[in-house]
């Protein structure tokens, strides 16, 4: 997607003379307000990124560990290198499941090879998860603009179709498209009016700063709001979908998003707006059933419930303290909706059902023991 007529991805592979160029990423902690890009050289500068959120979003993290394994496997290639790498990524975050997902499609490619040929191969299924995930996400556009045409269809013409999401599920937390967002791109593109309600995300404000500036910089119209004001929304109308990211979901079809999704699901089943959760298949995790249950959920430093970041009136980006010196803080980052909230799941091969069979019919190679 474009940043001030620009297009960008949120991860490249950039010519700097060397053999093999250098990884660069947008560091998502300061936009909107500032566009910083990074390169990342070694192992340790992958885990630090993924970690600290300078890259952010389920599929755009696995794509980070991935090239991380490639930038390993440039400096040693060997097997105790290789089983390391995975450990350092692995553990930079517990919930997004497309981490495991990339890093074991990397060590399964790169342990069938000799170590000379490690690194070579490691690059190319890196940039190949890159564009396995533009892809996905277009598709994800595709059967998800078909949706939004319908709901459409049924207003008069010219009035939008009024969408909220929650997080940042655009381009920035993919490689590009986003997933929650591409429908609404192929939307804008069909010619079809629309507008955005925009979650704001506490703590860390995915929506108010990465989501806003993204339908921003590609002129779709859009509000933000604080998290609690969905609900009054929904029950005065004002929504007619919501469709969401998802950092992990299960084969039952439970979903596991970004904390403040479930209360969503709940608002939204109970006005009777349809909920909608877009994911390309590296999102599903195929081993587990009970999402509640079994979905490890990163908990987050208290200072980011405490505190705020912000630009000020000289245009510096500062952080601020919204609470009392002493007052603890807990900060769960994820939450689980369970499927039966759930009123389709959207991916690249179609829409179906939050269900184990609906998934199953929908990814019969996947799908374990069918
Ligand atoms: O903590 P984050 O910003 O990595 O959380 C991101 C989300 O929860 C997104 O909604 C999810 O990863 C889907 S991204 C296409």
């Amino acid at each position: 997607m474009k940043i001030d007529g620009k297009a960008f991805r949120s991860i490249w592979r950039e010519d700097d003379g060397s053999r093999r160029g250098v990884v660069k990423i947008i560091d998502q902690r300061w936009l909107p307000h500032d566009l910083r890009i990074e390169p990342l050289r070694d192992r340790a500068a992958f885990a630090v990124a993924i970690r600290d959120m300078w890259v952010r979003g389920a599929p755009l993290i696995g794509a980070t560990a991935a090239y991380g394994v490639a930038v390993q496997m440039a400096q040693d290639p060997s097997d105790a290198l290789l089983d390391e790498t995975w450990d350092v990524l692995h553990e930079t975050r517990p919930t997004a499941i497309n981490l495991r997902w990339a890093l074991d499609d990397m060590r399964t490619r790169l342990r069938q090879l000799p170590p000379e040929e490690r690194a070579e191969a490691a690059y190319a299924r890196a940039d190949m998860i890159c564009e396995e995930d533009v892809e996905m996400n277009r598709k994800i556009g595709e059967h998800g603009l078909a949706i939004i045409r319908d709901i459409a269809a049924q207003k008069a013409p010219g009035e939008p179709v009024r969408i909220l999401t929650h997080c940042n599920a655009g381009w920035p937390a993919t490689v590009d498209w986003g997933t929650a967002t591409s429908p609404i791109y192929q939307a804008v593109a069909a010619g079809i009016p629309v507008h955005v309600f925009v979650d704001e995300t506490r703590p860390r404000n995915q929506g108010a700063q990465l989501t806003a500036w993204e339908l921003n910089s590609h002129g779709v119209p859009h509000d933000l709001i604080v998290d609690n004001a969905g609900g009054h929304l929904m029950q005065h109308g004002e929504v007619d979908m919501v469709i969401v990211g998802t950092d992990r979901t299960t084969a039952n079809g439970d979903v596991c998003n970004k904390i403040g999704t479930y209360l969503k699901a709940l608002a939204a089943k109970a006005n009777g707006v349809p909920f909608y959760v877009a994911l390309p298949s590296p999102t599903i995790d195929w081993t587990v059933g009970d999402g509640v249950r079994e979905i490890p959920i990163e908990e987050r430093s208290g200072s980011e419930v405490t505190h705020v970041q912000g630009r000020d009136a000289q245009g510096r980006i500062v952080t601020v303290q919204v609470s009392p010196d002493g007052t603890g803080a807990r900060n769960p980052a994820f939450d689980v909706t369970p499927a039966n909230l759930v009123t389709g799941l959207i991916t690249e091969r179609g829409v179906c059902e939050a269900s184990p069979d609906a998934l199953a019919a929908m990814f019969p190679d996947r799908a374990p023991g069918r």
